[in-house]
């Protein structure tokens, strides 16, 4: 069939909306909504516990050889810098469980709709940073 007598034919082509994926340089500008949020704060927060395992190991491990290594224990735990990192795996943690709840949840099918999901993930963020601020008074030794 010549091509003039397809354009008889065919309708007139509509222009349709184009859907992408942002890109990487968006990132930061971009806003996702609560329950976008705490998806992508779940990714990144059971990627750094899985990462941090051999430290947690380490430390862990530490506390059980001897009273030696205990006193060592105390030592590198007592350095700020290592608070902070360990104050970071505190909310890796606590984000990741109270989400990783969240998840579980909503895979019953149970809170889909998009009122009650907003609400369960601005929840998984009234829950798990309070926890995370209480655990870092604490860390710091402030009670
Ligand atoms: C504390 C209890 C935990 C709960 C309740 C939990 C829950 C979950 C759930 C429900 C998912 C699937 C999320 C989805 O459907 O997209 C998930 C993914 C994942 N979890 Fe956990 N998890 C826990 C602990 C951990 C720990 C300790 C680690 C690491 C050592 C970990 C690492 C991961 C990773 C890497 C993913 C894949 C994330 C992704 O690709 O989006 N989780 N977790």
């Amino acid at each position: 069939m010549s091509q003039t007598s397809q354009s008889t034919i065919l309708p007139k082509a509509r222009k349709r909306p184009q859907f992408r994926n942002i890109h990487v340089s968006q990132i930061v500008s971009y806003s996702l909504p609560p329950a976008g949020m705490v998806s992508i704060l779940h990714r990144i927060s059971g990627a750094a516990l899985f990462l941090f395992l051999p430290l947690l190991l380490w430390l862990f491990d530490l506390s059980l050889i001897s009273e030696l290594s205990f006193a060592r224990l105390a030592e590198i735990a007592g350095q700020w810098w290592m608070k902070l990192i360990l104050l970071g795996l505190m909310w890796a943690f606590l984000h990741h469980l109270v989400a990783g709840i969240r998840y579980l949840v909503l895979d019953l099918h149970i809170g889909l709709d998009k009122g009650p999901s907003r609400s369960s993930a601005l929840a998984v963020f009234a829950v798990s940073i309070p926890l995370t601020l209480l655990a870092g008074l604490r860390l710091f030794g402030v009670f």
